[in-house]
């Protein structure tokens, strides 16, 4: 009886353990779309309830975000997108920028070799040849179930009717104010002050979608706007030519898969480095069981600390573009690999990054992209991440189409060695060629469990994206929150080099980081940004959705 009555904890332990956390986000019975924004979820939301499925609601996502979310969401960049269809198939799809033919390995050194300031991140010579417009006919032409013209008319009606500016776009556009004069000059559009609540029309870029929805893919990357585009980047000192958007093309490529203890993950290839890195990462961390500790307590910190910061370094060192570089995957994937690379983990000590490379560096600018999450009524899911890379990317303002320009070649490795805008050093794997696509960090994702579908996760965050994928799908799995508990659950950051850890503001305690620093931990205690937008679904017991959207931004889920 004593027994029994001690061991009752224990029971109700383990039973809260395995009973999936309450819902606390959106719950929707069929359907539904997490963006950063709500007109853009909305457009996609409705797609499906017209009947369309979730390849439709990405185009329309996609679009959308183009219009309502012009500081990352984007027809003049580039992304990911990872699904996986009700019976079970898997894939993915690059869409990347990718250098123009004009492009060469020093094209960003100055004679004596050293790195020119801003070259590869602000104006029109940072501009990649855009691949989002191929990207979603790629997707319609193979797996889409309205017609196009149905699934970007309601983009083209939000482009005339204007988005309304909420608090946090305002603050953005007026701490860009002064980059976006320096690159367009004073009368570009957005050097006007908008405040919240205004409307902003893109009369523009509503023609340009039009061209699209007429001609296609082609209305894009041929003709009239593909000249337009080309002699606007080129007059501004670019190279983008019409040969290099007349060749541009969207490529399929398998996604990464690994099995996480009764997880199957399924995230992104490269030439980006989310789905090995977080496939390092979950591997170097499973033997040693994280969910057994508090969340974001020392241990799982130190845990999952260290694991970045070995998978990190094999990120920057290793991987590029699959076309043109060779990528030890079956090595760099191999379990004993990776037990061997956490040999030297001790929960006593930090190790420190000079023993696994070396180099101080800082990252300088805070910027964006975004990411989307769709679950449609009949089970296809579909994880994508779309970026221009640097907020408004190379702020690169095209008046007469409506559209601001990526900064993605800065994603290259200018020089080995030589860290790029978010402190990351790349290698020879990922220097520039012409026609080659960048490193990218970005990590849509989609879980499995049991064989079923369990979680649709990704995030904007530069070379945070990796870490803050991994933790709230952790945070879920491991730490049992709801999915919108893992969204608004504050996260740290490591990448090797800069050897610190960075934590949000306000998430952790003082205790939390003396203790982490008398093991030796080096903490980046001056500058904590806010880390990502982490835009999920959640499948839940009953096969309803509950949606985690990140209130960090203007992130809205919804549904049906
Ligand atoms: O592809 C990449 O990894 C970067 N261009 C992503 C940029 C990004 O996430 C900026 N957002 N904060």
């Amino acid at each position: 009886m004593r027994r029994l009555i001690l061991a009752i904890p224990l029971l109700l332990f383990i039973q809260c353990k395995q009973q999936p956390a309450a819902p606390t986000g959106l719950v929707t019975e069929k359907a539904m779309v997490v963006s950063a924004r709500e007109e853009a979820s909305k457009i996609g939301s409705e797609v499906m309830r017209k009947g369309g499925n979730a390849f439709d609601a990405m185009v329309a996502t996609e679009l959308a975000l183009a219009v309502a979310y012009p500081f990352a969401g984007n027809i003049g960049g580039g992304g990911f997108i990872v699904y996986r269809k009700n019976n079970g198939e898997i894939g993915g799809l690059d869409y990347r920028e990718k250098a123009p033919l004009a492009a060469h390995k020093d094209m960003y050194l100055d004679s004596l070799g050293n790195v020119i300031p801003n070259m590869s991140t602000v104006g029109a010579t940072a501009v990649g040849v855009p691949g989002t417009v191929a990207g979603v006919f790629e997707v319609h032409e193979k797996f889409g179930s309205l017609p196009f013209s149905e699934l970007i008319e309601p983009v083209i009606a939000l482009a005339e009717r204007g988005v309304v500016v909420t608090e946090k776009q305002a603050k953005r556009i007026e701490s860009y104010h002064d980059r976006f004069v320096e690159v367009n000059g004073d009368s570009t559009k957005f050097a006007q002050a908008f405040k919240a609540g205004d409307t902003i029309k893109y009369p523009m870029l509503a023609k340009t979608l039009t061209a699209i929805k007429e001609k296609g893919k082609d209305g894009f990357y041929k003709g009239e706007v593909a000249e337009k585009l080309a002699s606007f980047i080129q007059e501004q000192g670019g190279f983008v030519t019409v040969e290099d958007l007349e060749r541009y093309e969207a490529k399929w490529r398998d996604p990464v898969v690994f099995n996480y203890k009764d997880l199957r993950m399924i995230s992104m290839s490269p030439p980006s480095s989310g789905g090995v890195t977080i496939n390092q990462i979950f591997k170097m961390i499973e033997p040693h069981n994280i969910g057994k500790y508090d969340h974001n307590t020392a241990r799982p910190i130190q845990l999952f600390t260290e694991a970045a910061r070995r998978a990190y370094a094999d990120r920057n060192y290793f991987l590029g573009d699959p076309d043109f570089v060779d990528i030890p995957l079956g090595v760099l994937l191999d379990d004993t690999y990776l037990q061997n690379r956490m040999k030297d983990f001790s929960f006593d000590n930090a190790t420190l990054s000079s023993a696994v490379g070396h180099g101080e560096v800082e990252i300088v600018e805070s910027s964006e992209t975004t990411h989307y999450s769709i679950v449609d009524a009949q089970g296809n899911a579909i994880s994508a991440t779309t970026t221009l890379n640097g907020g408004f990317g190379s702020k690169l303002y095209s008046e007469e189409l409506g559209f601001f320009l990526n900064n993605e070649m800065d994603d290259f490795s200018s020089k080995p060695g030589v860290p790029n805008m978010f402190g990351l050093i790349g290698a020879e794997a990922n220097s520039i060629a012409p026609e080659k696509r960048m490193l990218s960090s970005m990590t849509p994702t989609i879980v499995e469990k049991d064989g079923h579908l369990y979680l649709v996760v990704g995030t904007p965050g530069g070379s945070t994206i990796i870490t803050a994928v991994a933790q709230t799908i952790l945070n879920v799995h491991e730490f049992n929150l709801s999915m919108q508990e893992a969204v608004n659950a504050p996260r740290f950051h490591h990448q090797w080099l800069p050897d610190y850890v960075v934590f949000e503001p306000d998430g952790f305690s003082k205790e939390l980081i003396e203790e982490l620093k008398s093991k030796g931990y080096k903490i980046n205690e001056e500058r904590t940004p806010i880390m990502g937008k982490v835009d999920a679904i959640r499948v839940l017991p009953d096969g309803k959705l509950e949606g985690g959207a990140d209130r960090r931004g203007d992130d809205t889920a919804v549904g049906f």
